[in-house]
């Protein structure tokens, strides 16, 4: 898989959903360090922005989130469940000019899983996530690094310098490989760990 050439990442995504295209499960050591990082929902807004087949916006609703699934094609698996308590699901490209109608700064925590890497203009993306976080909450992305992939699918990874964009803004950055993904616990001032930076990986 190369992701040059995504002009339209509904048609491109659809197209590989639609073919019976899977993706690396949610396992079990990832989920029990997101709640370390998380803690529990208590009906606070959790927003998973590429949610795919909904495993983790589930999972999240699962933690007490009232958890919503973005996806920018219908054809996602989770997209074609209906929204039932407290997990939506929205049909919506992230990066759009005009933002999701979500509420603003009222997420407690947003996840991004195996889409980061796929962002094309990461500097608006961050500033959008920005704008839907509420204070001092906790950003959660998972992507493989380039470095740990095969040359012909180092694109579906990121690199030290999209690494550096993601995470420099934050006062705490917490990173954390599980396999071949590595994890980012991200947050600002006002949560638990505020002011305690680590960069450990
Ligand atoms: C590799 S899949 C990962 C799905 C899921 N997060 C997982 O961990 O299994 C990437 C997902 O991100 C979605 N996606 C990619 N670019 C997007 C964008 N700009 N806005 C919203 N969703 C996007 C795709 O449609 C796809 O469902």
């Amino acid at each position: 898989m190369t992701t040059e050439g995504i002009d339209n990442p509904a048609a491109y995504w659809g197209e590989l959903w639609t073919s019976g295209r899977r993706y690396t499960r949610l396992s079990a050591p990832e989920t029990a360090l997101l709640s370390q990082y998380a803690g529990p929902g208590r009906e606070r807004l959790a927003l998973d922005i590429g949610c795919g087949d909904g495993a983790l916006t589930r999972h999240l609703a699962g933690l007490g989130y009232q958890a919503t699934g973005l996806d920018c094609t219908p054809a996602a698996p989770a997209l074609t469940e209906r929204s039932t308590g407290p997990v939506r699901y929205h049909c919506a490209d992230i990066e759009a000019q005009q933002p999701p109608p979500l509420p603003q700064r009222a997420h407690a925590l947003i996840t991004t899983r195996l889409v980061y890497a796929f962002i094309k203009d990461k500097p608006a993306f961050l500033s959008r996530i920005r704008g839907l976080l509420a204070p001092g909450g906790l950003f959660w992305v998972v992507t493989p690094m380039a470095r740990s992939l095969p040359p012909n699918h180092a694109s579906i990874g990121i690199t030290g310098e999209d690494e550096e964009l993601l995470t420099s803004p934050w006062a705490m950055v917490r990173a954390t490989d599980v396999g071949i993904l590595r994890c980012y616990a991200l947050r600002d001032g006002g949560g638990d760990d505020a002011g305690k930076e680590t960069r450990g990986h």
